[in-house]
Parts: structure tokens; C-alpha cells; sequence
């Protein structure tokens, strides 16, 4: 059959444009075939559970959904009593982009803090780590960090073992949305337990999906004492897949190896490229500093306008828009997409 779309065509609007990478398809055509217990009691989602105790450590344990939000969800929800809440960044995509789900779905309080770079810092947590005790104010729990951000920026292992510190000398644990810890890995050359296990993290909500799967994202406990009964939080939020294997054998694929860092690599190096490209188009301004797959400019709203029918990209805040890069976006995708910058500027100026 034909695809109803030109394969050929990409977009820098976000790493879920993207398809499924051939290895990670190749898992899932291995996994069919023949029956495996249902509900993850299968041999696909026991050696998953193997290849996260490599990365994260052998008290880690995964927990399989179908995206990000139920993720986060998930975890939080399994960190915190009723009446406890979340310390997250005012961009944070649990405050910004899911729809509400941590407040409606999950029953969670979030508790935001602006921040210039979409990073907390223990000063930041400060301004909402009050009111211990205090019976009309939902009690600060968790501290949820997200890496990379949403505006693109990297915590090292050192800010994270700093934030942690502060957190727990306060009583409180630390999420971490790792939606693209894959990447925040890669920029930095460091293992992902460095900015994880090590440096302290309780429960992480890793991501699959931009990095090449088809589907399916990770609960990912860390610290066993700091969160109960995700095993049926999944039930209750509508996250336990029947077919698990199809999950799992993804996973394990994506970390048994070096996919998810080859994958990474390559995203985070098509940012750098696209930066520089278009860096040297007049007019033009990089917003942010390029630390991992994304980049963030400012630029003519018509320029805008007309790029945006070659090619799908989002406008962010502040007069930002973002452009990212994926695992399979190549040298020639960006410098295309450089040349259609150039020729809509020049048109702009004429
Ligand atoms: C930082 C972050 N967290 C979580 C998610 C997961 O969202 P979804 O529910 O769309 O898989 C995303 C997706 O864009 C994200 O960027």
C-alpha cells in the first residue's frame, strides 16, 4: 500500500512529527506473532524491566503507559496524598501543554514559579516550598523538573543534585518529566542515571516516543519509598495496555543498545546545524541558546507565515517560535529549511 503522505517531507514543528525508527519497528514485528500473557506479564516487558535497572539502577522499576501526560500523571499522583502538591516551573509542560490532566485527571495541586529558562533552582522552590502545617494551604510535596526543559535549556547533574538536596532537606521528592531525558543525556555526554538516580531523583516519567517509538512512555520509580501503588494507578487512569509486549519490546530496544543515544545525538546535532543556518540569515534572531533539539527564534511574523505553509513549525512565547529537530531529521532537511528561511527574508526585504 502507498503512503498517504510524502515521506519525504518533514517538519520542525516537534519530534512527534516523526515516524517510528526501522530498529524499533523491526522490535515490534519480533514481538508479534504467537500469544504472550496479557497486562505485562510477558517475556518482552520482563527483559524491558532489565534493560531500565542497566541505565537506572537494580531498585529501579518501569512501568509502561501509552504518552508523556499519563506519565506525569501517573507518578504524581503515586507521590502524593490529596492534599499535597506539585513545585513545577510556570512552563512546565504539566502546567502548559496537558490539557490540565495533573489538576482534572489527576487531583493534583500545582504549585508554578516563573523562571527565565524554564529551569528551578533551590531559590526558585523557596518561593513556593511554604506553609508546612498549615491546614488551608495544600502541602508542598513534590518538585517536578523537567529535562530537557520546555524552552529547550539542559540541567547538568550538578543542578539536579542541588535541587534534590534542597528538596529533600525540606521533606520533599523529586519527579523529574524526562520526556527527553534522552536527549538532555546525549548534550551532556553523561549516562542518564547521572541526571537521575545519582543525582538524587525519585520517580522519572521517561520518554519513548519522540526519541523513535511508535508509541509509550515510562513510569520509572527510582526511589521504591517514594511512590506507592503505581501498579494500579495505571488501571485507574486508564494506562495498563493489554498487549504490553508491543510497549516493551520497544523500549527494550530503543535501550538495550546505543539507539536511543545514536537517536539522540542526531536531533540534538541538527539543532546545532539549524542555529547556525540560521544564524546567518539576516534578520533573523536566535532566542535562546542551543542546548539540546530545539531551537528558538524570533522572526518577521509574514516571514513566519509563509515558511510555516513549507514547513510545520509552532509559535511559542514571547514572540518566539520553535524549531526541532527529530532522530530522523538529516543535513539536507535543515539546510532546505535554511534556503526557505532565506528566500522568504529576502522577499520580505525586496
Ligand atoms: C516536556 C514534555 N513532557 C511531556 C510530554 C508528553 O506529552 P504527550 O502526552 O503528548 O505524550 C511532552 C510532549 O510534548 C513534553 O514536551
Amino acid at each position: 500500500m502507498n503512503p498517504r503522505h510524502d515521506p519525504r517531507l518533514k517538519a520542525f514543528a516537534s519530534d512527534n512529527y516523526a515516524g517510528v525508527h526501522p530498529e524499533i519497528l523491526q522490535a515490534i514485528v519480533s514481538a508479534n506473532g504467537g500469544h504472550q500473557t496479557a497486562y505485562g506479564d510477558d517475556v518482552y516487558t520482563e527483559a524491558m524491566q532489565e534493560v531500565f535497572q542497566r541505565h537506572f539502577g537494580e531498585q529501579a522499576r518501569a512501568w509502561p503507559v501509552f504518552n508523556g501526560t499519563a506519565a506525569n500523571v501517573v507518578s504524581l499522583r503515586s507521590m502524593t496524598a490529596q492534599w499535597e502538591a506539585v513545585i513545577c516551573a510556570e512552563s512546565a509542560h504539566i502546567n502548559t501543554d496537558e490539557g490540565g490532566a495533573p489538576e482534572v485527571a489527576g487531583g493534583i495541586k500545582l504549585l508554578t514559579v516563573p523562571t527565565p529558562d524554564g529551569k528551578l533552582t533551590p531559590e526558585l522552590i523557596d518561593r513556593q516550598a511554604w506553609g508546612f502545617g498549615d491546614v488551608h494551604r495544600a502541602q508542598p510535596k513534590v518538585v517536578s523538573i523537567s529535562n530537557t526543559t520546555e524552552l529547550g535549556t539542559v540541567y547538568t547533574a550538578e543542578e539536579i543534585a542541588a535541587i534534590c538536596a534542597h528538596a529533600h532537606d525540606l521533606g520533599l521528592l523529586v519527579h523529574l518529566d524526562g520526556s527527553r531525558l534522552t536527549n538532555a543525556a546525549a548534550a551532556l555526554d553523561v549516562p542518564m542515571r547521572a541526571l537521575t538516580t545519582d543525582a538524587g531523583v525519585d520517580a522519572l516519567s521517561f520518554g519513548g516516543t519522540k526519541i523513535g517509538l511508535m508509541y509509550g512512555e515510562a513510569v520509572v520509580v527510582l526511589n521504591p519509598d517514594a511512590a506507592t501503588g503505581v501498579e494500579y494507578l495505571r488501571k485507574t487512569f486508564m494506562q495498563l495496555s493489554s498487549k504490553m509486549r508491543f510497549v516493551s519490546a520497544q523500549f527494550e530496544a530503543l535501550l538495550a543498545g546505543d539507539l536511543w543515544l545514536r537517536n539522540a545525538r542526531r536531533a540534538n546535532e541538527m539543532a546545532r546545524r539549524l542555529a547556525e543556518a540560521v544564524g546567518r540569515v539576516p534578520g533573523v534572531r536566535v532566542a535562546r541558546t542551543v542546548e539540546a533539539n530545539a531551537v528558538f527564534a524570533v522572526l518577521p511574523e509574514d516571514v513566519a507565515a509563509r515558511l510555516r505553509k513549507r514547513f510545520r513549525f509552532y509559535d511559542w512565547t514571547d514572540g518566539e517560535v520553535r524549531w526541532m529537530c527529530a532522530f530522523d531529521t538529516t543535513e539536507e532537511d535543515v539546510d532546505a529549511f535554511a534556503a526557505a528561511l532565506a528566500e522568504e527574508m529576502a522577499d520580505t526585504r525586496r
